[in-house]
C-alpha cells in the first residue's frame, strides 16, 4: 500500500451495542485534540451512527464559537454489489491512510465482508465488551459447570482470519488487539470476578490484551444528539451540568487513549 502513513485504529466486535461508535467517536476527538489529523470511517453506514454523530457536531450552530474539532469523515454503505462495495472501501482507505496521521474504523455488529475487510486494515483493534458473560460469549466458548474457556469463539476466529489477509497482502499479520471493558458498574461484582478471570485465560489464548474501559454513564447516550463528546465538556456547555463524574470519565478516556500508544507514535 503505497504512501500509507497513518496508525489504522479499527473499533469492532461482532455484538451488537457495545460500544463501538461510541467508542469511535471519542478517540476520534481525543486524537485531534492532541493535534493529529484524524480520518473516519463508517463502515457501519446503514445504522450509521458514527455518521450522524459527526453530522450533528458539525450542525451545532455553536461549532466555531466552542472551537469543536471534526475528522475528514466518509461512511461506505454496503449495496448489493460485493465486489463494487470491497474496491470503493479500499479506495476511501487509501485516500485516508494517505493524508492523516490516524484513520479509525467503525464497523458493524454483525458479521459482514466490509466488516472483514476493515478488520484487515488494523494496526490497532480496539474491541469494546459490555461487562457480561453473554457479550463474551462472542469471544470465547465457556463452559457452564467449570467456567472455563472451552475455545475461541467466531469473533475470535474472524480476527484470526483477518490478520491471514494481511499477511497474504504482504503486510505484517501482528495486531495490536485492545479488549476494552465497557460500562463497568459495581452493581454485581461476583460476575466482574467471573469476568476478569475468563478475560485473562482467553488473552492469553487469542492475543489481546484487556483494559478497563469507560464506566457505565448516562450522559453517553445524551451526547449523541448534541454531536459532543466528554472532551467538550471542559467549557461550559448550555445543558451540560459540569459534575466530578465526567472528570472521571474523561480520565478514563485519557487511560484508554494513551493505552493504544497513538501519541508516542513518530510523525
Ligand atoms: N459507558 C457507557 N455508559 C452508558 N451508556 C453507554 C456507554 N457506552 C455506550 N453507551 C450507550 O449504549 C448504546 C450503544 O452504544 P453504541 O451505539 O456506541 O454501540 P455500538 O456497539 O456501536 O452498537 P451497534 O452494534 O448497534 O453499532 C448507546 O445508547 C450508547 O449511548
Ligand atoms: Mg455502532
Amino acid at each position: 500500500m503505497t504512501g500509507k502513513r497513518a496508525h489504522i485504529v479499527v473499533v469492532g466486535n461482532e455484538k451488537g451495542g457495545t460500544g463501538k461508535s461510541t467508542v469511535s467517536m471519542h478517540l476520534i476527538i481525543s486524537l485531534l485534540e492532541q493535534g493529529l489529523s484524524v480520518g473516519s470511517i463508517d463502515i457501519d453506514a446503514r445504522q450509521a451512527t458514527l455518521t450522524r454523530y459527526i453530522r450533528n457536531r458539525e450542525a451545532r450552530k455553536d461549532r466555531d464559537a466552542l472551537g469543536l474539532t471534526l475528522p475528514e469523515h466518509v461512511a461506505v454503505p454496503p449495496t448489493a454489489d460485493r465486489a463494487a462495495d470491497e474496491a470503493r472501501l479500499q479506495e476511501v482507505f487509501t485516500h485516508m491512510a494517505a493524508r492523516h496521521d490516524a484513520v479509525v474504523i467503525d464497523t458493524p455488529g454483525s458479521d459482514h465482508y466490509l466488516s472483514r475487510l476493515g478488520h484487515s486494515y488494523a494496526d490497532t483493534l480496539v474491541t469494546p465488551l459490555n461487562d457480561s458473560l453473554v457479550d463474551l460469549d462472542v469471544l470465547g466458548l465457556v463452559e457452564p459447570g467449570s467456567m472455563k474457556i472451552l475455545r475461541p469463539s467466531h469473533y475470535a476466529e474472524m480476527v484470526w482470519d483477518t490478520k491471514k489477509a494481511r499477511a497474504m497482502r504482504g503486510e505484517k499479520a501482528v495486531v495490536d488487539w485492545i479488549v476494552l471493558r465497557n460500562r463497568l458498574s459495581n452493581l454485581d461484582a461476583r460476575n466482574k470476578r467471573d469476568m476478569e478471570k475468563l478475560l485473562a485465560d482467553l488473552s492469553k489464548r487469542v492475543g489481546f490484551r484487556v483494559i478497563p474501559g469507560l464506566g457505565e454513564r448516562v450522559i453517553y447516550r445524551s451526547m449523541f444528539l448534541e454531536g459532543l463528546t466528554l472532551l467538550d465538556l471542559r467549557q461550559k456547555i448550555m445543558g451540560f451540568e459540569f459534575s466530578m463524574s465526567h472528570v472521571t470519565a474523561r480520565q478514563e478516556l485519557r487511560t484508554l487513549v494513551d493505552s493504544i500508544g497513538l501519541t508516542k507514535l513518530e510523525r
